[in-house]
Order: C-alpha cells, then structure tokens, then sequence
C-alpha cells in the first residue's frame, strides 16, 4: 500500500467520532479493522466528566503528549526535541554499554524488563538508549559512509530529528546486533516486551511499510495497555498498518498538541 493510501486510511480512522466497536479482527493475521481500531483507542483515553484527557493508555495526560509523538521516516519530531527527565541508565541500576540516557518515566519498567529476562536466563542490556538530535547526525554520516548513500543509510538508520530514540523512551537492547537477530533472547523480547509497556515496530512485516529493515532490538515504550493490546493482536504481523500509525490515531484521537 502505498504512503498516500495508507495516510489516507489512517486519516479516516481518525477524523470519525469513535464509538466502541466489538473486537474483529480479519481471519488472516489477526489485524483489527479500523473500526475496530478507533474502538480501542476510544476505550483507552480516559476523560473526566468535563471531557477533558486524563490519561491516554494509562499515561498521564501530561507525560502522554510526548510518549506518543510521531516519529517515523516521513514525521519529523519537532526539531531539537529532547524530553526533560533524561536520567542516567547505569546510575538507575540497569545494564549498560558505556553511558546510556533514559527517561526516568522508563526506568522502573525497563530495570524489570532486564531483571525479568535475567531470571529467564537472558542477558539483556541498554545498547543504545536516547540519542539527541545532534548525535544522530553523527550516526547516520557514519551510516552514510558505511553503505554510500543515503537512501540505504536510511534503511538503517533514522535521518536526524527522526529517530525514536530522541523520545529518550526507546531503546536498543543490544548493540550485538547481527548475533542478536536469531538468539533466544530477541524471541525471548518478542514476547514479553509488552509486559513492560514496549512494542517492537520494526517487525519483517512492516520493513515495507516502516521503511527501516526489521530491528528486533529496537523497543518504544508506549505504556503496558497499548502495548498488550497490539501485542494480543500480533500486531507484529500486520500487513497494513504498523504501530506507528496507532501512535498516530492515538494522538489524533487524544487530541494532543500537533508537534
Ligand atoms: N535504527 C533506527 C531506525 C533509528 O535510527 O532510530
Ligand atoms: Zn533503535
């Protein structure tokens, strides 16, 4: 589907009013339907009786407009971003290579997350954790100079002001990554990665549509109820839309500020 199409999609999934919908979902991989769709995102933005947001997927209204920015290959974040509780990683007790930063709003979830894969028998660490703007020009010149030109540069490496780890909520559980790829403990972060509010979009099924090759390292904390719904839905697996285009109706619906 091409870029236009599927913006078009999401624009009529989110310029409806939403009324909750039963749970369908198609037969062939589990992907909802856009009713289906803005039934859930209707369901997980909590409002007081004024109508105001309260919480959006279990996220302080407050903390939700920056957890749900939009940040893809087409979506620039809003330039020079960087959120305002950026805390030290090793110095919050979790697993590290070299200095790592992380918002402090992931930390409990993702010191459990480690703990957790620890007690499975899975070494997992911070390979890469918030990236400014500026130090994202540095690694996508390298990646510049590594393939030769920036189209492929950018299969693999988000343009600067593009990437989800200027959010300062994502993170590379790795910096192995060729040896990460197939090793028990990406299947072990496949499936549990939701317990502990991440998704994984940079799935095979989504390279098309996500214009980045699978990177199942690469995790974006979006809270624990957005991330078990798409995962009970094998998000992973869609063929039409990808978890940055709920990012996007979520932000569409909860009505955040347009970064
Ligand atoms: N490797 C991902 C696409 C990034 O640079 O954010
Ligand atoms: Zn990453």
């Amino acid at each position: 589907m091409n870029l236009l199409r599927r913006r078009l999609l999401i624009a009529a999934a989110t310029s409806v009013a939403s009324l909750w919908t039963p749970l369908r979902v198609r037969a062939d991989a589990r992907e909802p339907d856009l009713a289906t769709l803005r039934g859930w995102i209707s369901a997980g933005i909590e409002r007081d009786s004024s109508g105001a947001v309260v919480r959006v997927f279990g996220v302080d209204q407050a903390a939700s407009d920056d957890v749900f920015l939009r940040a893809t290959r087409s979506d620039a974040l809003p330039d020079g971003y960087a959120p305002a509780d950026l805390v030290s990683a090793g110095a919050s007790g979790i697993a590290t290579a070299g200095r790592q930063l992380l918002r402090a709003l992931i930390v409990e979830d993702t010191r459990a997350l480690i703990a957790e894969a620890a007690s499975d028998g899975h070494d997992l660490y911070v390979g890469s954790g918030f990236r400014s703007q500026a130090y994202q020009e540095v690694v996508f010149a390298a990646q510049i100079n590594r393939w030769g030109d920036e189209e492929t540069a950018n299969r693999y490496s988000a343009r600067p002001g593009h990437s989800h780890h200027q959010l300062g909520t994502t993170i590379d559980f790795t910096n192995t990554f060729g040896a990460f790829r197939r090793s028990a403990a990406a299947d072990w972060l496949r499936d549990n990665a939701h317990r502990f509010g991440f998704v994984l979009p940079y799935s095979v099924a989504a390279t098309n549509r996500t214009g980045y090759i699978d990177e199942p390292w690469h995790a974006r904390w979006v809270g624990q109820p957005l991330a078990a719904q798409l995962r009970s839905a094998n998000y992973q697996d869609w063929s039409t839309l990808d978890a940055d285009d709920v990012i996007a109706m979520v932000r569409a619906e909860a009505a955040l500020d347009v970064a």
